[in-house]
This record gives C-alpha cells, sequence and structure tokens, in this order.
C-alpha cells in the first residue's frame, strides 16, 4: 500500500468521516464512484465473480475471476481482479488497470479477447476509469490463478483512448447514451453478429440475436445458447410498444413485459443498484435510437435451465 493511502485511511479512522481533510474525502468519494460503477452499471462481477449453481455470485470469489466462457472461437476465463499481488492485479500500476480496460493490452502487453467489454470501456472517462481503480484497491486480495484463454480468432488491442468527460447529467439522452456505450455494454449483448459472429454495430445496433453461452455451473444443460433480444423501437420485433415503466422493470428485475423471468446473463442483478436518474437516463437515450427489425429466437426459461 502507498503511504498516502495509509495516511488518508488513518485521518479517515480518526476523524470518522466529517472533520476529513478535503483530499481524504475526495479519495473517499472516488472510491464510492468506483464501486457504484463496478456494482451497479458496469456489471463487472457478472463475468468476473463466479457463481453458485442457483446463478447467484459466491460472495468468496467476489471479483477473483475464473469464470469460464465456452463458444466455437474461444474458450476464455475471466481474470482476477482482486489486489492479490501474486494471482490478482495487487502489484500493477493505475495505468496498466486503466490501458487493460480501456485498450485491452495487459501489463505484460498481451491482447485481452471477449467477452471483455474492451470496445465499451474504450469510451470510458478518465474520472470513471481512476474511480474504478480506486475501488478495486480496496476490495478483498483473494488468491486464485485463472487458467489462459484460448482464442482461434484475431486479437487487436485498440488505440489509444481519448478518456473524454462524460456529458452532464442535465443532457439525460447524452448522459443516458454514455452509460450504456461507455459503461454498461448493452451493444456487446444486444447487436446482432455479422457472418464473421462479431457485433454488426453498423447496421443492426441493438437488434439482439448475439448467441451467449450459459455458465458452465449449469453443466447439466452444456452448449446451452441463449440468445439476446431486441431493444430497438421497432415496434414488432423491439421494444417500441413497451412504457418507460416496463422498460426499466425488464433492465432492474430481469422481468418482461409478459411477466417472464429473464436469463441473468443479462445482468438485471447489477443494474438494479443504478440510481433512478442513471436508469431514467438510459431509457430516454434507448428510444433515440434507429428501430431495426430483427426478430430474435425464443430463449428457454430460467426455471428450465436451473433444474
Ligand atoms: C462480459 C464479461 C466481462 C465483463 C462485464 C468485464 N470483464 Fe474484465 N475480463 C473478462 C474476460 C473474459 C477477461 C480475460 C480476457 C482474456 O483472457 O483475453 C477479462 C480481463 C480483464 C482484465 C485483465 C486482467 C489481467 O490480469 O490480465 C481487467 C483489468 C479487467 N478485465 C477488468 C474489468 C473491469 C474493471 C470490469 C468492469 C468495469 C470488467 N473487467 C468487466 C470479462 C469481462
Ligand atoms: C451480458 C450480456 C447483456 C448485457 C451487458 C445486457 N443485456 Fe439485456 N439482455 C441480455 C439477454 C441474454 C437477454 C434475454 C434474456 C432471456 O431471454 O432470458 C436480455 C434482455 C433484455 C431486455 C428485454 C427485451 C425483451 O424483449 O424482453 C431489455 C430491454 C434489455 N435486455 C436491455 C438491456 C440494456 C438497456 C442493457 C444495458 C444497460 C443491457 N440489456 C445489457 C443480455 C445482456
Amino acid at each position: 500500500m502507498r503511504t498516502w493511502m495509509i495516511l488518508v485511511l488513518a485521518g479517515a479512522a480518526m476523524a470518522g468521516g466529517a472533520g476529513l481533510p478535503a483530499s481524504a474525502q475526495d479519495q473517499q468519494a472516488l472510491v464510492a464512484r468506483g464501486a457504484y460503477l463496478v456494482n451497479g452499471p458496469a456489471a463487472c462481477g457478472n463475468c468476473h465473480t463466479q457463481k453458485n449453481p442457483d446463478l447467484s455470485p459466491r460472495n468468496d470469489m467476489f471479483l477473483a475471476g475464473g469464470e469460464r466462457f465456452d463458444t466455437p472461437v474461444f474458450t476464455a476465463y475471466s481474470r482476477n481482479l482482486t489486489p492479490d499481488k501474486d494471482s490478482g492485479i495487487g502489484i500493477w500500476t493505475d495505468q496498466q488497470i486503466i490501458r487493460a480496460m480501456r485498450e485491452g493490452v495487459t501489463k505484460e502487453g498481451e491482447t485481452l479477447g471477449p467477452p471483455m467489454p474492451v470496445p465499451t470501456y474504450h469510451n470510458m472517462s478518465d474520472d470513471d476509469a481512476t474511480a474504478i481503480v480506486a475501488y478495486l484497491r480496496t476490495i478483498r486480495p483473494i488468491h486464485n490463478e485463472v487458467p489462459e484463454s484460448k482464442y482461434k480468432i484475431p486479437l487487436r488491442p485498440m488505440n489509444n483512448a481519448k478518456g473524454l468527460p462524460a456529458p452532464p447529467k442535465s443532457d439525460k439522452v447524452a448522459y443516458g447514451g454514455y452509460i450504456v456505450n461507455a459503461i454498461a455494454h448493452c451493444f456487446e449483448c444486444h447487436t446482432t453478429p455479422n457472418e464473421r459472429g462479431e457485433p454488426d454495430f453498423a447496421s443492426h445496433l441493438g437488434a439482439g440475436g448475439f448467441p451467449l453461452p450459459v455458465w458452465p455451473v449449469l453443466s447439466a444443460k452444456p452448449g446451452t445458447i441463449i440468445y439476446s433480444l431486441n431493444i430497438t423501437p421497432d415496434k414488432e420485433t423491439g421494444i417500441g410498444t413497451w412504457s418507460d415503466d416496463q422498460i426499466k422493470r425488464v433492465i432492474t428485475e430481469g422481468i418482461d413485459k409478459d411477466g417472464k423471468q429473464l436469463f441473468p446473463l443479462m445482468p438485471f442483478a447489477y443494474f438494479k443498484k443504478m440510481t433512478p436518474e442513471d436508469l431514467d437516463a438510459i431509457v430516454a437515450y434507448l428510444h433515440t435510437i434507429n428501430p431495426v427489425r430483427n426478430k430474435t429466437e425464443p430463449n428457454p426459461t430460467l426455471q428450465s435451465l436451473l433444474k
């Protein structure tokens, strides 16, 4: 731990919050913002925390990685995001962690592959990236060596991220667009794949039908695929006829317009922790995207997969 951090923490313990020096208050606010993003809209744990058989996150493995993602073109394992010095990111610098998130290049210079949502995090502001790192430094270190991912597809790192500030919250649509496109990676799951199996952002943004493998903890159902759904404002195949409250309920509870409980690959348990303002902004933004007609495959029910 750095000396200043020990001083900050010692200061916090003595002063008990209210009388903190400004820098310690700033640090507290930064960690709180990071905790909000990681456990709310960014939903890092949906991939970086392994699951119990009922699909709830394993608290003993909080953000310790090792979740497996099996597709025809890769077997990937999420990595250990805890401050463990051997198996986690304890000895990485802030800049190294931010570069891995936003450009997909690790401390060792290796390129990260999917499903790590680097194309989304590429648009993340410097403030939010710094907040996420500040929070990750505070979580419990867990020793967990993660197997190496294997990709049959070429991996490309991204250019230098700009780190532009997020739009002001007063501009609801723009701010909602920032959460969707820089934090919550909605479109990396919800965009229809092209012939190469990559999301076709140019013509099918948000139109659904992307195949997502279920987690290996459901080993009784090997190879089950869940398809993302059309979240464009198309009236027949998308969510064009849904009320704002229905859209909010499916985002935060995973219950659709007809009362069906969705599969938690859709990170609703994380999105539930979003502020009402952020949720409002997301819905306002979703109304503005291009409606695309695309009928998606019906998914099996959650109950049938848990059995
Ligand atoms: C949709 C799944 C998914 C989400 C969401 C996700 N990650 Fe990842 N992440 C991965 C996978 C898989 C890898 C490993 C990729 C590989 O092996 O090339 C990874 C790798 C990383 C690495 C590289 C670590 C190392 O040791 O090389 C960092 C850092 C990271 N993720 C941070 C985050 C943070 C922070 C968040 C949330 C803001 C997040 N990830 C959200 C799937 C995800
Ligand atoms: C990790 C992948 C993933 C991410 C990230 C994700 N979703 Fe989903 N979403 C899904 C899947 C899969 C379903 C369908 C689940 C099912 O049918 O059981 C779904 C369902 C939905 C539905 C219901 C549509 C319908 O017709 O019933 C809406 C709306 C939705 N998502 C919006 C969003 C928004 C908005 C975001 C970002 C804030 C988001 N999703 C992020 C995978 C994802």
